[in-house]
């Protein structure tokens, strides 16, 4: 490991044993205006209290695209955020409305999204790539009254089955209006780019993430203001910012991770942040480390594979030693990336584990701290994670059981969107329960096992089975479909779907194109089957429901288990 570059200079937290002692959660908040003032809101702290104080002209966003290059300063990202709330505003947005942002990355994508927190309402923002049904399900849930999207992407919204649905906001050139839909650019053109921001209650909800668990239709996350306590302190905990730093989420802002560390933490941070458009592609991506001189780079084991599997020749067109920090979500960072991080960069990739449900990162490797590799890492100052058994109770050191969270922690989510009772069943008493299975060592590092329930994982994308099932169902040739995540070296899971077949159809290869096609068109190319089996029957219960579990196991050679359930 010599050849390890040393972290360089002071870090954020200068010792984490120190930090876990003496840390308590209302020291942070000192660091917030609204510790002055009262006044409450993410927007504000993360945008304008830099543009009236002292980094009013640092730049706040870097823009590239592999075209086009825009820079921004935080003086710059408060103009435009108030000009994007106002536009908003004249559109009837309020306090508490649900407003959702479907469109490719782009600058105007940020700045909507802070000028709708301006307004105290709650955004919810859409991955590009959702298909109809994908965001039917979202915009019906919530009842969302403002969505601002693009003209390429509009025929996916169902206008027709969405009664809440008041307004559509195209960002685009050559706008036609009509009925609900109107030209974002022509408001933003003319609008002020002062704003009274709205002060809300720290409780008060902010943005809205739908996940994925093993049952029933993607969940509406919610978190509120609040959680930017946490996402300002582990921005200096484990991505250690610092004034200097040039710092690259590569997160799509449809997912948590894309927010809290790719707009919250960055900004509160004061950094100077790298957005990138367009596609996954090795040597685009080796070439905005170049361009921009990115230090602190934050992205997952898939990404990290792929520009493993571009091999060294892509990697050697490119100057990266800008770098001095990177990190990793989503996945196991497993062993063979780490080794390829040490080589091709000389550091060591720090993993973190949170969830969409978490909010902000919980589980970690910190500057300061030794790293065991294949660790994700120990539990951040202020919080306390534990190993369950499934009665609830606290495992000792090495027993494998239920990764759990001691409640509450300042990101924690406040509510499952009109779904108390899926809310509920997160926790046993003050614990939180992940859903995945992990064991802690004696130095209190934690270990990642695996799902305890059949949420799928596939390029660090979190996709439900049963999404993906009803879809295939939807399908005229389909009977039956049960879907699991069979591993994959690139990907950590593919999606793998079992189908019983309807009566008149035969298995063959083109009906397989055509299934996979039938999927992506209809929720996201992520959430399509990568493999299919046809099967004549699938494993069921008596009451009717697939058991993934019997899949699994065909599919790995293992032991199916009990099958006492299983119909005949
Ligand atoms: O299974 C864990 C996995 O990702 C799940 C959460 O997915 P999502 O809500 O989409 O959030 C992803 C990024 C915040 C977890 O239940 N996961 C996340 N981080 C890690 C991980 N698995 C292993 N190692 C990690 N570092």
């Amino acid at each position: 490991m010599e050849k390890l570059k040393a972290l360089s200079g002071e870090h954020q937290l200068a010792s984490y044993e120190d930090a876990c002692q003496s840390f308590e959660w209302t020291q942070a908040e000192a660091l917030f205006s609204w510790d002055l003032t009262g006044n409450v809101n993410t927007a504000y702290e993360a945008i304008d209290r830099h543009a009236e104080g002292e980094l009013a002209t640092k730049l706040a966003l870097l823009y590239f695209d592999g075209e086009r290059e825009e820079r921004y300063t935080y003086e710059d990202m408060k103009r435009e955020s108030n000009r994007a709330g106002n536009v908003l505003k004249s559109v009837g947005v309020e306090k508490g409305d649900r407003v959702f942002i479907f469109m490719p990355r782009s600058p105007e994508l940020y700045f909507i999204l802070l000028g709708t927190l301006k307004l105290g309402a709650i955004v919810g923002p859409l991955f590009e790539a959702f298909m109809e049904q994908a965001v039917h399900d979202r915009l019906l849930d919530s009842e969302a009254k403002v969505i601002v999207t693009t003209e390429a992407l509009l025929p996916r919204i169902p206008v027709d089955q969405l009664p809440h649905l008041e307004t559509i906001l195209i960002v685009g050139d050559e706008v036609k209006e009509a009925g609900k839909i109107i030209d974002y650019r022509k408001l933003a053109g003319d609008a002020s780019t002062d704003l009274d921001i709205t002060w809300v209650d720290r409780e008060d909800g902010m943005i809205l993430h739908y996940t994925s668990g093993s049952t029933g239709k993607p969940k509406g996350v919610l978190h509120v203001h609040n959680a930017m306590v946490q996402h300002l302190m582990t921005g200096k905990w484990v991505l250690d910012l610092q004034p200097d730093d040039i710092y690259w989420c590569t997160a799509d802002p449809g997912w948590v991770t894309g927010t809290s560390y790719g707009i919250f933490a960055p900004f509160l941070n004061g950094a100077t942040n790298v957005i990138v458009g367009g596609r996954f592609n090795p040597e685009f991506w080796y070439s905005v480390i170049e361009r921009f001189g990115v230090t602190v780079w934050y992205s997952a084991p898939t990404a990290f594979r792929m520009l493993m599997g571009a091999g060294e020749e892509a990697f050697e067109k490119y100057d990266l030693s800008s770098l001095r920090h990177i990190l990793s979500v989503g996945e196991p960072l497993n062993p063979e990336v780490i080794r390829w991080g040490n080589e091709s960069f000389g550091l060591r990739i720090h993993d973190t584990w949170w969830m969409t449900e978490t909010g902000a990162m919980m589980i970690c490797n910190y500057p300061t701290m030794d790293i065991k590799p294949g660790s994700m890492g120990k539990a951040i100052p202020g919080c306390e994670a534990a190993i369950l058994d499934d009665r609830g109770q606290p495992l000792p050191p090495h027993r494998m059981g239920n990764l759990a969270l001691k409640t509450p922690w300042p990101s924690m989510m406040r509510k499952i969107w009109k779904n108390d009772a899926k809310y509920e069943s997160y926790f046993w008493g003050d614990w939180y329960v992940s859903g995945d299975s992990a064991y802690m060592d004696e130095d209190g590092y934690f270990w990642f096992q695996g799902r305890v329930d059949d949420v799928i994982m596939t390029a660090g994308e979190r996709v439900g089975p049963f999404e993906v099932e009803s879809r295939l169902v939807e399908h005229p040739a389909v009977a039956e479909a049960g879907v699991i995540g069979k591993p994959d070296p690139v990907r950590g899971e593919i999606i793998k779907a079992f189908i019983a077949l309807r009566k008149g159809y035969e298995p063959s290869d083109e009906l397989k194109a055509e299934i996979q096609k039938f999927v992506k068109e209809g929720l996201a190319a992520h959430a399509a089957p990568r493999e299919i089996e046809f099967k004549d029957k699938l494993p069921k219960t008596r009451s009717g429901k697939i058991m993934r579990r019997v899949l699994k196991a065909w599919e790995l050679n293992l032991e199916t288990g009990d099958l006492s359930t299983m119909e005949d």
